[in-house]
């Protein structure tokens, strides 16, 4: 480790890293400070989903339009980092299904189905016949499905490897500290402090996941808003190969079932205001089995691997918090929500536009970080530039 650099990324998690690797391909020093290994936050607890159809809510429409560009991103990146790192990120266009348990279900769906294609998302409404036509593995009692054939998924573990294997070949460094606190000096922020020792950069960006919104070193009205939402995600091995649990992604209200294809079988998530809590509980689990169960029958015969909890960085109206923020040199990549795997791609290409300052992809204006009442570079400009008037 160096003693400065042009850029410090606090958070080796999937969106760190891709704003550390596209900052690395500009030709910038660049250092990537975590508490912990690649991956061992959120990013390594998490499904992968690449689902901006089968996420869509209602009321959301900036979101909507921000997921779908951050999809649009994701064929080119993938392909750019398996060239880049010789590792497969895991990237599989499998299509999904959102798929009504029972009756009451299928009454939910069907108005969820109108309201997707409503916006122009491709979304079928299918009968329980054509759903178990495509995923035999499906219940009988299957009240039909929407079957969005864009949505898909991704390895976010394997994504982290390659990230960082692809980052350590532009020359980016890697460090682990048991403690990350921002440096400030002269109202701006000048680097980090990593277990005690400073390190200077020129910009810092935060990607800190959950643990966004509390990080050491800032006053309290540099801030953003972020909190930690908990997710209880299931591990499952299956026996893979001809005989998948099923071959799309497979949710219902209630859960998300992905089967990679190789055996490993991911149900999750569960939606928990707890704090930096991150305990599986017994009625995590118990809720996730029953939920999967009730549509694929066959999950009882699988062998349970894992069950895990991982912290998603949420924020008070679910879109990212992404751009400068309150302070000369801090900027914000955080705050994704339940669709950090998602926009990595997109806010790694962000962030290195606006280092180079360069515009932002316009899906990214409702995600400035001073959005609400916390300064950031830009009001602050314009505050500078207003004359005070006299007391
Ligand atoms: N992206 C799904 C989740 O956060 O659970």
């Amino acid at each position: 480790v160096q003693r400065s650099y042009d850029a410090i990324v606090v958070g080796a998690g999937i969106v760190g890293l891709s704003c550390a690797w596209r900052l690395a391909r500009t030709g910038r020093s660049v250092l990537v400070v975590d508490r912990g290994a690649p991956g061992s936050g959120a990013s390594g607890v998490a499904a992968g989903m690449l689902a901006p159809v089968t996420e869509a809510d209602f009321g959301e429409a900036a979101l909507l339009e921000l997921n779908l560009a951050g999809a649009r991103a994701w064929p080119a990146f993938a392909e750019e980092l398996a060239e880049r790192s010789s590792l497969d990120p895991g990237r599989r266009a499998s299509g999904a299904l959102v798929v009504a348990a029972d009756h009451d279900d299928g009454l939910e769906l069907r108005r969820l189905g109108e309201f997707q294609r409503s916006l122009g998302l491709e979304s079928r409404w299918l009968t329980r016949r054509e759903a178990r036509e495509l995923e035999p593995g499906l219940s009988p009692r299957t009240a039909g499905a929407i079957l969005a054939p864009g949505d898909h998924h991704v390895d976010p573990a394997a994504t982290v490897a390659a990230l960082a294997t692809a980052f350590e070949h532009e020359g980016g460094e890697l460090a682990v500290a048991a403690e990350v606190a921002l440096e400030t000096a002269g109202g701006r922020v000048t680097g980090v402090r990593a277990s005690g020792t400073p390190i200077a950069a020129e910009h810092v960006i935060v990607a800190a996941g959950a643990h966004s919104g509390v990080i050491a070193g800032l006053p309290e009205s540099a801030r953003v808003r972020v909190r930690p939402v908990k997710g209880q995600i299931l591990g499952l091995r299956g026996p893979g190969g001809s005989h998948p649990l099923a071959a799309r992604l497979v949710r219902t209200l209630r859960c998300y079932v992905v089967d990679r294809g190789d055996g490993r079988v991911v149900v999750g998530a569960t939606t928990e205001d707890r704090g930096f809590d991150e305990r599986v509980t017994a009625e995590g689990v118990f809720r996730l089995l029953e939920a999967a169960r009730e549509v694929l029958p066959d999950v009882d015969e699988l062998e349970v691997v894992t069950a895990r909890a991982g912290l998603r960085p949420g924020s008070p109206d679910n879109l990212p918090f992404v751009g400068r923020g309150a302070l000369e040199g801090l900027v914000w990549a955080t705050g994704h929500g339940r669709n950090g795997v998602l926009l990595a791609p997109l806010t790694g290409t962000a962030i290195s536009a606006l280092l180079d300052e360069e515009p932002l992809p316009a899906e990214l204006g409702p995600c400035r970080p001073g959005r609400f009442g916390a300064l950031d570079g830009q009001s602050l400009a314009l505050r500078s530039a207003t004359p005070v008037p006299a007391p």
